[in-house]
């Protein structure tokens, strides 16, 4: 089970150190992985902060080039380099908002895992997709045109374009039977097992019923993520939901 924050652009250095003091207190589980994803230019400070703790730090995109004149772009070295375990790659507000193309996706997603970090490949419908019905079509189109050739240890982040920081969140059913689409249309390409988390609007008062869902293999949070006392719960619900079994 995996549970992650991203922090998107949010969070300076001072809310940083107060966020690390609560999670330097806390006792995390080996059943759960959590993992933050700071802004970039805080990547090496909070791993500073929690080198002590079992958390691990990734980054929130990084360049499908290793090194060269691309101005303002990260390498994935560079984000190896300062302690970064994993990425997260075509997140729909760099596909949005900085033009990011399935292409362009899977030769980041590539250069990711042959720089040594595990990606986080987001997908996900817009509303107009999801209404139309064709969500499952969509997402299974994204995979085709951004799916690395190589990997071994991939998670998939399932986050509808609607349901990001909007409240709204799809149907179990709907949430199942895409997570289910996801892991299958991979296997039968790859033969390869993916991990699937959900994203979007995840807070404490859904994470119990989204856990319950079958083939959701944790959780990828935005807005819940920047306070501290969310966040750790929401962990902590994790934790219990593996409890039961
Ligand atoms: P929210 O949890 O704020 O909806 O954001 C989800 C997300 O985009 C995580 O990557």
């Amino acid at each position: 089970m995996f549970v992650a924050a991203n922090w998107k652009m949010n969070l300076d250095k001072k809310l940083i150190f107060e966020f690390s003091k609560h999670l330097n207190t806390f006792k995390f589980s080996s059943k759960v992985e959590a993992c933050i994803f700071p802004p970039m230019t805080y990547v090496d400070y909070l791993n500073s902060l929690i080198s002590n703790l079992p958390i691990s730090v990734g980054g929130q995109n990084c360049h499908y080039k290793k090194s060269g004149a691309y101005t303002g772009e990260v390498s994935p070295l560079f984000l190896k380099d300062t302690g970064c375990k994993y990425v997260i790659i075509g997140h729909s507000e760099r596909r949005i908002l900085n033009h990011e193309t399935n292409d362009e996706i899977k030769l980041r997603a590539q250069s990711a895992i042959n720089s040594n970090l595990k990606v986080v490949l987001c997908v996900g419908e817009s509303l107009i997709d999801h209404e139309k019905g064709s969500a499952l079509k969509f997402v299974e189109e994204q995979l085709l045109e951004s799916l690395p050739n190589n990997f071994e240890n991939l998670l998939i982040a399932y986050e509808p374009i609607w349901s990001i920081g909007t409240g709204k969140i799809p149907s179990v059913n709907d949430i199942e039977d895409m997570h289910q689409h996801i892991k299958k249309f991979i296997f039968e390409k790859t033969n390869k097992k993916v991990k699937v988390l959900y994203g979007g609007s995840v807070n404490l008062e859904n994470i119990n019923n989204i856990l319950n869902i079958v083939n959701v293999d944790g959780v990828l949070i935005g807005g819940s993520s920047l306070n501290v006392k969310d966040f750790l719960a929401i962990y902590s619900a994790a934790v219990k939901h593996l409890d039961k079994f």
